[in-house]
């Protein structure tokens, strides 16, 4: 099944920004990065862990930020990167 991308009318994107999680995100701009290894290059994930182009985790930052920095799917294998800034 391939996933439907999520809608966010409204929502402009930063090209800025965009590079800098990117690069955070890996595999896109350079080959390091934190999130492939589990979530797929270009977020095309690759089985274990969920695809997050239909996530609609992403569409809230305070629960994208709850997940990603402050850990709350440890318990679930998603790591959590407490380092990572808002931006
Ligand atoms: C060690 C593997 C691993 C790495 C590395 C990893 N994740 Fe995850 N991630 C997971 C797993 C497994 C889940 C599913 C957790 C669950 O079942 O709730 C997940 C869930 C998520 C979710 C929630 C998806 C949803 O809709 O429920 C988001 C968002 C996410 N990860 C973002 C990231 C980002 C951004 C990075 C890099 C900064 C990253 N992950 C790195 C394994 C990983």
């Amino acid at each position: 099944m391939v996933p439907e991308p999520v809608q966010a009318p409204g929502f402009e994107i930063d090209a800025g920004l965009a590079l800098q999680g990117a690069r955070e995100f890996g595999g896109l701009v350079e080959f390091k990065g934190r999130c492939t290894f589990c979530h797929g290059i270009g977020a095309l994930a690759a089985g274990w862990a969920p695809d997050l182009r239909d996530s609609q985790i992403v569409l809230s930052a305070t629960a994208f930020a709850n997940v990603v920095r402050r850990r709350s799917r440890v318990n679930r294998g998603m790591p959590g990167f407490p380092d990572l800034t808002d931006s």
